[in-house]
């Protein structure tokens, strides 16, 4: 019954997703790009910003150039740095204040996803007038008039919420609640590999396996879209496929390093437009759980998922094998699907990973399949799994994958 009703409202996320006007921001892409800002605030008009950071980004002194840069052409700033890694409402509630009080009339985004996700509910909150964030959790934040325009300055290479219109926040019982902001404004993301090179490797590698998911889970799609973001989350696999083991190999080759924000950047506009898929349902599911981070339970996840719905989305899966170069033309879909998964294998094995084996406890299994099977309701995977086959999955996360 309850694989039935899954089966009916399946198509629904395709549907809502469409109804959501999207950001459009213009992009800015290149190592060092982030002195651009001022001249982007002063070209949209901005004359007081607020600059919303971390404590860390701040120790580190990586917004210094930034506000260098408003100064130079002529923009107002306030900082504010409080954003932990899983903000919750006082923060955004601090965020709120400090924007009213400065009267900003823009917002600067410095950070990796959690400074992204607080900036949206800042952004909505100040336009919605509300001193407290706990009234703008819900499941769609309808925000008529826009929320503040966002600049937005990605410091990791992975979540690409940069641009993508969820916000996730923890609420006040202390769990994580994602709202979609209806009416999002990101006016302008800056692309600048100078952020991300001295990144810890075990955060570029999560940052990146998780980028890697978000094209692929696009590519694999059920929602339709048109060719050209088809080709992007197509382009955000292949670029992660190419880059992050020349990183992971020479961590400061700046190339690579752009690419995998341009990749990250694909990624967020496959969970815009076609959203994400079991991958993310296991991984939200397995990590809360066990207290695993996004991207560490995303490679967990990956292989297990996309080994048990490749047959019905074999021929997608071949031909992002051959876009990625790893087989030819004359490769049957089954032959170049299996090249896919064995290359994302061995990425996944050369990123080093803590071994998790057996990880998941048989007694778990119940509770985790019905978080699973709601979790993915919000996404568009390309089949529907019954009870069976996700606790297969699970098996198959559990078992070490070269055994
Ligand atoms: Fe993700």
């Amino acid at each position: 019954m309850l694989y039935i009703l899954r089966t009916l409202i399946r198509r629904l996320p395709g549907v809502v997703i469409k109804a959501v006007p999207l950001p459009e921001p213009k992009t800015e892409e290149g190592f060092g790009t982030r002195v651009k800002v001022g001249e982007i605030c002063r070209n949209n008009g901005f004359k007081r910003v607020l600059l919303v950071t971390d404590k860390t980004i701040f120790s580190l002194g990586l917004h210094e150039k930034i506000i260098e840069s408003l100064k130079e052409c002529g923009v107002d700033y306030s900082v504010f740095a409080d954003i932990s890694s899983e903000p919750n409402l006082t923060i955004i509630d601090g965020g709120i204040s400090k924007a009213t009080d400065c009267n900003a009339d823009a917002v600067v985004a410095l950070g990796g996803g959690a400074v992204m996700d607080s900036c949206k509910m800042i952004a909505a909150g100040v336009r919605l007038k509300k001193q407290k964030s706990k009234s703008l959790l819900r499941k769609f934040l309808l925000v008529p008039k826009k929320t503040l325009p966002i600049i937005a300055i990605p410091t990791t290479s992975g979540t690409g919420a940069e641009i993508t219109v969820g916000a996730v926040v923890t609420n006040q019982k202390g769990s994580k609640t994602a709202t979609v902001v209806v009416g999002l404004d990101v006016r302008g993301v800056i692309l600048d590999s100078e952020l991300t090179v001295k990144a810890p490797s075990k955060i570029t590698c999560a940052c990146g396996i998780d980028a890697l998911s978000h094209g692929l889970e696009g590519v694999v799609a059920s929602v339709r879209v048109p060719a050209e973001d088809m080709k992007k989350s197509m382009e955000c696999v292949k670029l992660v496929l190419q880059n992050l083991p020349i990183i992971i190999n020479e961590p400061q080759n700046v190339e690579a390093r752009q690419n995998m924000c341009l990749a990250a950047h694909y990624g967020g506009n496959a969970i815009n437009k076609q959203l994400a898929g079991y991958v993310h349902a296991f991984a939200h599911s397995i990590g809360a759980k066990y207290h695993i981070p996004h991207g560490n339970a995303i490679a967990l996840a990956l292989l297990p998922v996309m080994s048990m719905q490749k047959s019905k989305c074999q021929k997608r899966l071949a031909e992002l094998s051959r876009y990625c170069g790893l087989a030819d033309e004359s490769a049957s879909d089954a032959e170049c699907c299996d090249k896919l998964l064995v290359s994302i294998g061995e990425l996944i094995d050369l990123c080093g990973f803590a071994d998790t084996k057996g990880i998941i406890k048989q007694s778990d299994y119940k509770s985790l399949a019905r978080a699973i099977a709601w979790d993915s309701i919000n996404y568009s995977p390309p089949v529907v799994m019954s009870n069976r086959q996700i606790y297969s999955v699970l098996d198959e996360i559990n078992r070490k994958r070269e055994e």
